[in-house]
């Protein structure tokens, strides 16, 4: 986070319950950083905008998927705060409704606020798909966008434009 190194940026990814796409976000960008050697510069978290699973791990449908392609999501649901829009460099939502949600908690936020579509180029749909209630491909869909985007998450939280 932003108080704990000043040498650290610090980046939220935010969904709607905190089970499948932001965790997935929070685990996918950690092994890019720790296969980087970066995680003293690069710090990460999730949240989500809705507090249904507080307390949960991530949906067990997303860590299976997941550690298929050896990432291993071990976060615990919690709700985005609006102190979050100010302890965080960079904040990432993964759909336009959870951007708008995250608009509406913080007036005048310090974080930087992205779509994760805005690390990826024009042939990606502009939200990642919520696959709670959907099959076995929406969750490999989720991993296929955020594992595209996380190397030019990296690039652009390296390049210091997200302070
Ligand atoms: P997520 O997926 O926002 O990617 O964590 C969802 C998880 C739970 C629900 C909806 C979406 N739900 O309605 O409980």
């Amino acid at each position: 986070m932003n108080d704990q190194s000043p040498n650290s940026k610090s980046v939220l990814f935010v969904c709607l319950g905190n089970i499948c796409r932001s965790p997935t976000g929070e685990a996918v960008l950690q092994h890019l950083v720790d296969e980087q050697n970066l995680a003293d510069r690069i710090k990460i978290d999730s949240a989500g905008t809705a507090g249904y699973h507080i307390g949960k791990r991530a949906d067990d449908r997303m860590r299976d998927h997941a550690s298929r392609r050896g990432f291993d999501l071990q976060s615990r649901a919690r709700q985005l705060m609006a102190a979050d829009m100010e302890k965080f460099d960079l904040v990432i939502a993964m759909d336009r409704e959870n951007y708008q949600n995250i608009e509406r908690i913080h007036d005048r936020p310090t974080a930087e606020l992205k779509m994760l579509s805005d690390f990826l180029g024009d042939d990606w749909p502009h939200d990642v798909p919520d696959p709670y209630y959907g099959g076995a491909d929406g969750f490999e869909y989720v991993l296929d966008m955020i594992e595209a985007a996380c190397p030019e998450i990296v690039k652009h939280m390296l390049a210091g434009e997200a302070s």
